[in-house]
């Protein structure tokens, strides 16, 4: 292949290991940082790899977010999905798919609600929801799941109560959430489980609307700026991006933790490594990996022109394991100081939950190492099953062992 000619398809294999992004986006990388890409369909693309490449695409609005169904738009992996030829038309709420001033119209009405000093405000409550799960997962006979019995019900937990969206009904929005993740459901089932998700959420705002109570959706209801079609998407976005994206990184990140027992033993002797381990994690993983944007005009990156009209991928694994970022990339060190990792993007759309996600990640992982001080793979790594068929990246489940519990 000449040094010009794409790249034919997105490369998804781990072939590197369960942590490393595939090897030929690591070679795309090393020869090109904003790489021509040939999608499964024909439609010809780049991809975005280097961490400074990544961070400018961010930064710059002239790539727009504008997409059918933001994050559950992967156009090239759901049959039957339209490339897209212009910014599309908007999903009212859905401001992960939306540009400056609508965007910003409906992030200002949450930033509010996300500070850092209010997520500080609820560290003790998430402590004791997470003491309680504990709890529940030592009651148990290993070996266990820890995917099902921990690593997505806290997340879960935390998201349903912050915006009263009740527990009980979690059967629902799990397997709904669980079926637009899956890259190869056809447009259909990803619409019907769209469909049968917001509109069980329409009611459960309209009603909040009617009589509000004390969380985080029954405050935005009271605001009469927004429609029932508004408070739906912003619903929907928060509660997907709220218990997905966690969830994966509990799950993946006790597996990376697993599989590293000196950096483990380092964490467990001294807990005030927590917050940077928390940190290294999210760097060395970027569960939330690939991005898309729509280049509104020719622009500039990484010395070469991207046409306007081009679909621009960025992959935001690749950019936190960039030898040009970061000393060892592919080393996980919890030690090292990770801070501008890319985890949680950047620019305009950079993660509304990053301060939430944070203090799960600190109380859940901290608790689990805490209370389990032997905990162990209950099957060899290579049969951990990975979410390669998955948007959100991370294990389906993680079978884990114990002997000994300690108590709260
Ligand atoms: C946006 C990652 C947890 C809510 C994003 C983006 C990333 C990300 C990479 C940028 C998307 C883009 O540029 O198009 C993560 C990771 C998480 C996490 C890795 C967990 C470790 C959460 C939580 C919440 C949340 C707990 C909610 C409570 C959002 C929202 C946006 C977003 C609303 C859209 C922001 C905007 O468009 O302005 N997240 N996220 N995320 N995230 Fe998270």
């Amino acid at each position: 292949m000449s040094a010009t000619a794409p790249t034919p398809g997105l490369p998804t294999e781990r072939d590197a290991g369960p942590f490393a992004p595939p090897r030929a986006i690591s070679r795309m990388r090393e020869a090109r940082p904003v790489s021509p890409l040939r999608f499964p369909d024909g439609h010809e693309g780049w991809l975005v790899t280097g961490h400074e490449e990544a961070r400018r695409l961010l930064a710059d609005n002239r790539f727009s977010s504008r997409q059918d169904l933001g994050i559950l738009h992967v156009p090239y992996e759901t049959p039957g999905m339209p490339v897209p030829t212009a910014p599309s038309p908007q999903v009212p709420g859905l401001f992960i798919a939306m540009d400056p001033p609508d965007h910003t119209r409906l992030r200002r009405k949450l930033t509010g609600a996300f500070t850092v000093r209010r997520m500080r405000s609820l560290e003790a409550h998430l402590a004791d929801l997470v003491e309680r799960q504990l709890d529940a997962l030592a009651r148990l006979t290993p070996p266990v799941d820890l995917v099902a019995e921990f690593a997505l019900p806290v997340p879960s937990l935390v998201i349903c109560e912050l915006l009263g969206v009740p527990y009980e009904d979690r059967g629902t929005f799990q397997a709904n959430s669980a079926r637009f993740m899956l890259k190869e459901v056809s447009l259909e089932e990803k619409m019907a489980a769209y469909g049968a998700l917001t509109g069980y959420l329409a009611e459960l705002v309209t009603r909040k609307r009617a009589a509000p109570g004390d969380d985080l959706l029954s405050d935005l209801a009271r605001d009469g700026d927004l429609t029932v079609e508004e408070l739906t998407g912003v619903a929907f976005l928060l509660l997907l991006a709220g218990h997905e994206t966690t969830a994966n990184m509990l799950g993946l990140g006790t597996f990376a933790l697993l599989e590293n027992p000196g950096q483990l033993a380092a964490v467990r002797a001294d807990p005030e490594l927590l917050p940077g381990a928390v940190e290294e994690l999210l760097r060395y993983l970027s569960v939330a990996d690939l991005f898309y944007r729509y280049a509104t005009e020719d622009i500039e990156l990484g010395g070469v022109t991207v046409p306007a009209g081009s679909t621009v991928v960025v992959s935001l694994l690749a950019a936190d394991r960039d030898p040009r970022r970061f000393a060892e990339p592919d080393t996980l060190d919890l030690h090292r100081n990770a801070r501008g990792h890319l985890a949680f993007g950047h620019g305009v759309h950079q993660c509304l939950g990053q301060q939430l996600a944070r203090i799960e990640m600190r109380a859940a992982l901290g608790g689990l190492l805490r209370r389990f001080p032997d905990l162990a793979l209950a099957v060899p790594a290579a049969e951990v099953p990975l979410r390669t068929d998955m948007t959100v990246y991370g294990v389906h489940a993680l079978p884990v062992t114990w002997t000994e519990t300690a108590r709260r």
